[in-house]
């Protein structure tokens, strides 16, 4: 029996105001996605701004259900759009914003743990990384350099 170390390394930024510009673009049309998700149930809206390696940015957001278990996150709705209309289109970067009308948001809110697994599958298909940022609605951004790094102990095709 041994121990192994499982280490995930992410960079803290502390506002929107240090992200690089290209960055500070995409998050103001994450923020363009929230602000239109539909979430009268949670409350709780969601904005992902993806770019693609052919410069063309895609927007999701979360999309609710009266039976609740029939709506989606908004980072499986943008990667379905972008693989729906640009399909093998590499993602070089994604972001993510949250807000809620019960409360401010002042936490990074990152992907939820099907998102990641969603996400996993074209970050390994396209054979290279997905810059990861989220945030809340205001405060610190995280910033992963990959997806996978969100999800250790993965699983993927290579399994079956
Ligand atoms: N939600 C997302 O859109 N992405 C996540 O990663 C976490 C949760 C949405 C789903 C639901 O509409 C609302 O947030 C509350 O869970």
């Amino acid at each position: 029996m041994k121990k192994i170390n499982v280490v995930a390394s992410a960079t803290v930024y502390d506002g929107v105001s240090e992200l690089p510009s290209g960055i500070q673009t995409l998050m103001n049309k994450a923020i363009e996605a929230r602000n239109n998700a539909y979430a009268p149930y949670s409350k709780f809206k969601v904005g992902v701004a993806l770019l693609l390696e052919n410069n063309q940015v895609i927007l999701g957001n979360n999309q609710e259900s009266a039976a609740y278990p029939s709506g989606m996150c908004a980072e499986r709705v943008a990667i379905w759009k972008a693989s729906s209309d640009y399909p093998g289109v590499k993602v070089t970067q994604l972001v993510i914003t949250a807000s809620s009308s019960n409360s401010i948001v002042d936490r990074p809110v990152g992907p939820c743990g099907a998102c990641r697994q969603t996400l996993s599958e074209y970050e390994i298909n396209q054979k290279e990384p997905i810059e990861i940022y989220f945030m809340g609605e205001v405060g610190q951004i995280v910033k992963t350099e990959s997806l996978l790094s969100l999800l250790p102990f993965s699983f993927d095709s290579s399994y079956l």
